[in-house]
């Protein structure tokens, strides 16, 4: 599927279903983008060596939701977060380990995040985050070559800024 007919889709989804629903619509459809070879120029596919780099490919012009590219260098880990916005990722190249967890119990540091379940996800697989809670992860590229996956975010990805309310403390759970 070409980036024009998946942003037209998503337009058509988020316009029409309730927001709770969106993420996992969207993973419904990311499998046909992701195996678009053409989807992105080589310029997408660069970051810094030591850190991720977003490029955003599509913003929707009513600010409803936005398509970035991710690239991951080799090794990099991503801060444990949660979202201002709700999402939906695939892996179009390369290998993501990602670390869901939960909050901590009553009375500990509201910071401190619990692990729950590590999965490794390769080219083609995807994956939406659970809308209004549940939404804390953490992103690693545990191999040796860069990997790139495909975001779908609520809203205007320039306007948001970095998709993050808060940053935990906390470790990987085993791989399953
Ligand atoms: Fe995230």
């Amino acid at each position: 599927m070409d980036l024009n007919r998946f942003c037209r889709t998503i337009g058509k989804l988020t316009a029409d279903n309730p927001v709770e629903t969106v993420p996992g619509l969207i993973a419904g459809h990311l499998p046909e983008v992701l195996a678009n070879g053409d989807l992105l120029a080589p310029e997408q596919k660069m970051s810094p060596p030591d850190s991720y780099e977003r490029h955003e490919i599509f913003l929707c012009p009513n600010d409803d939701f936005s398509v970035l590219a991710v690239v991951w260098p080799a090794g990099i880990v991503s801060p444990i977060h949660d979202h201002k916005t709700w999402c939906a990722f695939g892996v179009f190249e390369g290998v993501i380990r990602e670390t869901r967890y939960d909050h901590c119990p009553d009375g500990e540091d509201y910071l401190n995040a619990v692990p729950v379940e590590t999965k490794n996800w390769v080219s083609g697989d995807v994956v939406h985050l659970p809308v209004g809670g549940g939404d804390i992860h953490c992103m690693h590229n545990p191999t040796d070559r860069a990997a790139v996956s495909i975001h779908v975010y609520g809203g205007n990805s320039t306007k948001i800024g970095p998709n993050v309310v808060n940053v935990y403390k906390g470790t990987q759970a085993a791989t399953t």
